[in-house]
Order: structure tokens, then sequence, then C-alpha cells
């Protein structure tokens, strides 16, 4: 077995994705995930992927004692990523101490760990939400952070701010935020991909519920902005695309070849698409007709966002290589396959 990694949040929609692609290259991956928003049948997905079943240990990283228990048990552990965290922006704003809570006291205590149990590599999971409404498009690593729009995208501005302070008086720690833009569509194989619970707020599975008839129709939250075509524009990013990407980070730490203790990069396509570009390229991708209406403006949108990806391409070279048909055809691959739909 290679190089050992613990994945917290690894039966999660980014991090099973990010697991399947460090088993691929050898990486002999850990999970811990409380499965409050996925299930443990992901680690059966997994494994029917890649030929590997992870270890999997399933507790919160609130619970100091069972972390403590965790790395007595996994005395191999060389890095971590760190997905595990509450995600709903709209959630945070209604249980904001929920979101503060489990977000940055979950971080904490896997970084007490990584100091007692001598663990120097940490990727972090975190989000272009920390730029706020930029004043200028692209989004570089430069670009000055704003006040989040949500309690949930001020937990990963200031998770950064934390990291980077334990960075300065923590002389082995090397850590790498990746902020991600907006991750979308599934694994090719179809096994495993995005499995909200309850209402989708994200609008990927709400199109592709809407498409499967489970949602009779998709709101497009505004079409006044000024943009392309007054929908909001987003840079959205295929999740095996984002998934390499945290292998490539992995590997720059344990190898040593950063440049920084404390690194971050924008990891997107570089390209915006407008919300109705988005419906349009469904359309065409999957040939399903989409039932959609124009309402009001969600409060909190932000009016558009891509990522200048120079320095991810540059430095950490990686860059997306899906294109937004193919990722829109896999959500709708895996929708179909999860409802029985032919
Ligand atoms: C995208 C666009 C909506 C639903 C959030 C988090 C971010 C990240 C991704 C975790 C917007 C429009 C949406 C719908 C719609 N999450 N929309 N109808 O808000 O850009 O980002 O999710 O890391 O941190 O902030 O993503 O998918 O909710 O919205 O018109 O039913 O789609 O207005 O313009 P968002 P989203």
């Amino acid at each position: 077995m290679g190089r050992q990694v613990l994945v917290t949040g690894g039966t999660g929609y980014i991090g099973s994705h990010t697991v399947v692609e460090l088993q691929a290259v050898g990486f002999d991956v850990v999970i811990i995930d409380d499965l409050s928003n996925s299930s443990a049948e992901v680690v059966d997905q997994i494994e029917k992927i890649s030929g590997i079943r992870p270890a999997f240990e399933e507790f919160n990283l609130l619970d100091s004692e069972k972390l403590e228990a965790f790395f007595k048990k996994y005395t191999g552990i060389e890095a971590i990523i760190h997905f595990a965290a509450f995600k709903a922006v709209g959630e945070s704003v209604e249980k904001p101490l929920l979101y503060y809570r489990n977000n940055l006291v979950s971080l904490m205590n896997i970084l007490d760990c990584m100091s007692e149990y001598k663990v120097a590599n940490l990727v972090f999971s975190s989000s272009c939400t920390v730029y706020g409404q930029p004043d200028q498009l692209p989004v570089t690593e430069n670009t000055p952070k704003k006040d989040a729009e949500s309690p949930y995208g001020n937990t990963k501005a200031i998770s950064e701010e934390v990291l980077r302070d334990v960075v300065k008086v923590t002389p082995d720690l090397k850590v790498i935020a990746l902020r991600y833009f907006n991750p979308i569509g599934a694994h090719p194989s179809a096994l495993i991909g995005e499995l909200p619970r309850g209402v989708p707020n994200n609008l990927v599975p709400f199109i592709t519920q809407t498409a499967a008839g489970i949602r009779q129709q998709l709101s497009i939250f505004g079409d006044d902005y000024d943009t392309v075509d007054g929908s909001c524009v987003r840079d959205y990013i295929n999740v095996v695309d984002l998934a390499k990407a945290h292998v490539i980070a992995i590997n720059r730490l344990i190898n040593n070849t950063n440049s920084d203790r404390f690194e971050f990069f924008n990891i997107g396509t570089g390209t915006g698409a407008s919300v109705i570009e988005v419906v349009q390229t469904f359309e065409e991708s999957t040939g399903v007709k989409l039932n959609y209406k124009i309402v009001a403006r969600r409060p909190g949108d932000v009016e558009k966002i891509y990522a200048d990806t120079t320095i991810a391409n540059s430095v950490l070279g990686w860059k997306a290589e899906t294109s937004l048909y193919d990722t829109l055809l896999s959500a709708w691959n895996w929708e179909k396959r999860i409802r029985g739909i032919n």
C-alpha cells in the first residue's frame, strides 16, 4: 500500500471523487465522515470504481476524543485533505452558531492532532466565496478578500486566517488552500455524484432533479443583472477535474515542492457561464427540455464571478479539462442512475 492520506468528509460529494483519484495513483486512503450529508453506501461505490475499499471511520470531528483515538490507530498518516464542513449557504444564515462551531472547531481539532501526531501536510477545502463580489474580474489569488455573503463563506475565510496564523508558529506544518469556484458534475461511471438532502440549494442538482421530474420547475433567480443575458455568471468546475487538483496539491506538499508553507490557489475553469447558458447547455447535451421560469433575485447572490487560473496552471500545474457540455451530461447520467431512469 502507498502513502497514507486521511480524507475528512470523504463520503461527501467532492471528497468521494477525490478519494477515487487518490487511490488511482496509489495512495492508501482513510476516510472520516459523520454521514450528516452523505451515506456509507458511497464507500461501496468507491470500491466498485477503484477496486480498493478505503478504510472508513464514522464520527464527527468535534469529538476530539474519537479523533485522538483515530490518530492512535492510524499511525501512518502523512497528509490530510480536510473537506468535512457544513456547506449550505442558506442554512448557515439561519443557524450561524452551528456553522461556526462545526466548521471552525473541526479544523482546530484537526490542527491539534496534526501537531501532536506530527502530521505535516494539509490540503484545505476553501471557496471563492472569500472574494465576495469582486470589483474586478477574473479573480486572481491577489484579489482582495471581502466580507463573505454568508456565515458559511465566513467560516472559510476565518479558517484560512487560522491556518495562516498556525503555520507561522508551526515550522513543520505546510498548508495548501484550494479556493473552489462552483463544483458540478459526477464521476463518468455515474456511481458517485452530488446527492443533496431535501430540496437542492445549488443550480445543477436542481436542474437534474427537474429533468428527472422530481422538481416541477426550475426557478432562475433573476435575469436583470449586468451580464450577457441578465442571469448570474459563475465558473462551473467539473468535480473530477477538481478532485485531481487535490492530488496535485497533496503531492506538492509531500514532495516539498511548495514555495511557501501557506499557499492558496483558485480552482476554476477561467470561463464564466450564465445560469441561462447552463440551462441551454444542459438541454443541448442531454436532449432534455427543461421547464423553467424567471423569478426574483435570490438575496446574497453575487452577480458574476469567475477565476483567473494562471497561478493554478503555472505554479500548481493543474488545468480544468472537461467541458461544461460533458460535465452537465455526467450530472444527468448520475441523476438517471440513482432514479432508475433509462
Ligand atoms: C449558482 C447560480 C443562483 C439555484 C454556492 C456556495 C459556494 C459553493 C457553490 C460550497 C446562482 C442560480 C441556483 C436555483 C438559480 N458551495 N440558481 N436557481 O450560490 O454560486 O455558490 O454553491 O462550496 O460556496 O456559495 O451556487 O448553485 O447555489 O447558484 O437560478 O434553483 O445559480 O442564483 O446565480 P452559488 P448555486
